[in-house]
């Protein structure tokens, strides 16, 4: 019984002792046992981070919490300033038209602008240029189209507008006077949209199941939508992943037959209100019915040069991609760990067949290599399991790209409360996932009906909070298949509950949050995680407010609030300026239920921006 919150939910906290942080669902005598509590990370973190390991407590995040609010702004701590780069619609040439905000653009002036909502995104050198590449995961429709009475697409130009705001934006930026903005004109400035050619590479290409009228070959896809996380390579390419890409196909006769193959990825017969099919064949899967095999991939892209074509990269699978986070292996075999972002599916990971060599020809690397699903046991123990056609029962590393879903569920990997992004840390080996939330834990199967039972990794029944798992690879390397895991922290409300919806114990009300999504280390090994949940602010949220940005110590187990975004945002992608003295943040869908005027105010409609973030000092933050 709960005496008083302040003694239970902000108890005395020892930096020697992760296990303490672990409130319930963990087995104290597992972490012990399997050494993955934070002694044995200190070895790694201390070693590999002296300054954040001599730094004092109080120091150790470099900024004073920042308090959960309401505001339809950004809020950053005291001694941080803040700037918008980017908004939605903000023309990357100088001839196209300028934003209007009563028609919200055309197809054209669409094209030759930056694309809506705003997700994971990557900062690349070109000599001294900076090239930003953003990715722009969808629309809002009731913003994109707010000059139309449905608030939907209601002709062609509105659909050409739509899938010219989705994609990709890649573009120069540059500083002046402490202001960072974009570079119209650049020769690096490039749109990536639903309708660009892009070639399809790896064991699925050719594949009869990608082969269309207009491509009968299955070699070349148009077009990349829904791209929401992000990966680097260490090559310096930039990884775009393909996410709900079923919410964009209809069929235009409601007789067609949806095969299993298809419904397990969410394919209807309606799609989400973009109406796509109504101007483009490719999207009626009543005239084109392998269209929807040819998205869900992850797409690699070479940010600095405008001319090059993208690579879907089908030996990575297809699934809901989030992100790909890019490690080496012992080896140096290029190994990309990814999740599948739906309610019970799954963790995956690629490894490739070749090492990596600095300097050497890189574009097969991601082409030939073996999939694995993460098993992850009740005792804190874990294994990847191959997903070939022994161990699937599927005919060929082609089928497994293609139906990946269904290849997990053979060998009967752990079905996961949505895994967002993965984030590996940089100066040891272990990976942290946001798994969001999932209100069916326990109580459905996925898709596919596999059990989603409550236990390991998914401790909690109608899971509403999320949570962060992070494992770490036996002997040091991303290539093996056994691995320990533990909790890094499950979000909650200690304010209001007292059971296991409180959180672990470095969940308090002053830094609470719900549903994890964005995940990203930077260079000194603190965690930034962002959020995409409920802002409501009230009943099991209460006290959390809009949806923020939060860094964690991965030794201590520490969080603390960094920034707090705009009404009705989710705080999205993020990246850092070369000299790591700015901080560039996605802000995704403000107003997405119509309460926001971010960025501009006023009356304004609100805008997906990027946001630059720095210290009035000018140091380092990251
Ligand atoms: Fe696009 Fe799973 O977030
Ligand atoms: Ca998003
Ligand atoms: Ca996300
Ligand atoms: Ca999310």
């Amino acid at each position: 019984m709960m005496t008083s919150s302040e003694e239970t939910t902000c108890p005395e906290r020892s930096d020697s002792d992760f296990a303490r942080l672990i409130k319930r669902n963990v087995s104290r005598r597992s972490i012990l046992e399997h050494g993955i509590g934070l002694g044995a990370f200190t070895l790694v973190a201390g070693t590999l981070t002296p300054r954040l390991a001599a730094a004092e407590p109080a120091d150790r995040f470099g900024f004073a919490a920042v308090k959960a609010n309401r505001l339809d702004t950004i809020t950053v701590p005291t001694g941080y300033n803040w700037h918008v780069v980017a908004r939605w619609a903000d023309p990357l040439w100088s001839d196209a038209a300028p934003f209007d905000p009563i028609s919200r653009g055309t197809g054209a002036s669409q094209e030759r602008a930056l694309g809506d909502n705003c997700d994971g995104m990557m900062l690349f050198q070109n000599g001294a240029k900076n090239i930003l590449a953003v990715n722009n995961e969808f629309v809002n429709r009731a913003h994109l189209y707010a000059n139309r009475w449905s608030k939907l697409p209601e002709n062609a130009d509105d659909v050409r507008k739509g899938k010219a705001a989705h994609g990709i934006s890649i573009f120069e930026i540059e500083t002046k006077l402490d202001r960072w903005k974009v570079v119209q004109d650049s020769p690096h400035n490039r749109r990536i949209t639903a309708d660009t050619a892009i070639d399809i590479r790896g064991p699925a290409r050719g594949h009869s199941l990608l082969r269309t009228a207009t491509d009968p070959d299955g070699v070349t896809a148009l077009g990349t939508f829904n791209n929401c996380g992000c990966g680097r390579t260490p090559w310096g390419t930039y990884l775009t992943c393909e996410e709900n890409f079923n919410g964009y196909f209809s069929a235009s006769d409601t007789d067609t037959v949806i095969p299993p193959e298809l419904a397990r990825y969410g394919i209807k017969h309606r799609d989400w209100g973009y109406a796509w099919a109504s101007a483009d064949n490719r999207f009626d899967i009543a005239k084109t019915p392998n269209e929807p095999y040819r998205f869900g991939y992850v797409v690699e892209i070479d940010p600095l040069d405008p001319t090059s074509t993208p690579q879907k990269r089908t030996a990575l699978g297809r699934m809901k991609h989030e992100n790909a986070e890019v490690v080496l292996s012992a080896d140096r075999r290029v190994v990309v760990y990814m999740g599948d972002d739906e309610r019970g599916e799954y963790l995956y990971k690629f490894v490739s067949e070749a090492p990596y060599t600095e300097g050497s020809a890189t574009n097969t690397l991601l082409d030939r290599g073996t999939l694995y699903a993460g098993k992850f046991n009740d005792d804190g123990r874990g294994e990847w399991l191959a997903l070939t056609p022994e161990t699937t029962g599927l005919s060929s590393s082609a089928d497994i790209c293609i139906h990946t879903r269904l290849a997990a569920s053979a060998v009967k990997a752990t079905t996961m409360d949505r895994p967002e992004w993965v984030a590996a840390h940089p100066n040891g080996a272990e990976v942290y996932v946001c798994l969001t939330n999932n209100k069916f834990r326990g109580r459905k199967p996925n898709r596919g009906g596999d059990p989603t039972p409550v236990g390991g990794p998914n401790p909690r029944a109608r899971n509403i909070y999320g949570q962060i798992v992070r494992w770490r690879p036996d002997d040091g390397d991303h290539g093996v298949a056994g691995f320990s895991w533990d909790f890094f922290a499950l979000a909650g409300n200690p304010m209001i509950h007292d059971d296991d919806r409180a959180g672990t114990k470095n969940v308090t009300p002053e830094n609470m949050f719900n549903s994890p999504d964005g995940l990203s280390f930077d260079t000194q090994g603190r965690l930034w995680i962002r959020t995409d949940g409920k802002n409501t602010n009230s009943g099991d949220f209460e006290g959390q407010g809009n949806n923020q940005m939060l860094v964690g110590d991965p030794a201590s187990g520490e969080i603390r609030r960094f920034m707090v975004g705009p009404r009705e945002c989710e705080v999205s992608g993020l990246t850092w300026s070369t000299d790591k003295k700015t901080l560039f943040v996605g802000i995704q869908h403000p107003g997405a239920k119509g309460g926001s005027h971010f960025p501009d105010g006023g009356d304004a409609p609100p805008r997906s921006s990027i946001v630059a973030i720095a210290r009035d000092d000018g140091e380092v933050i990251g």
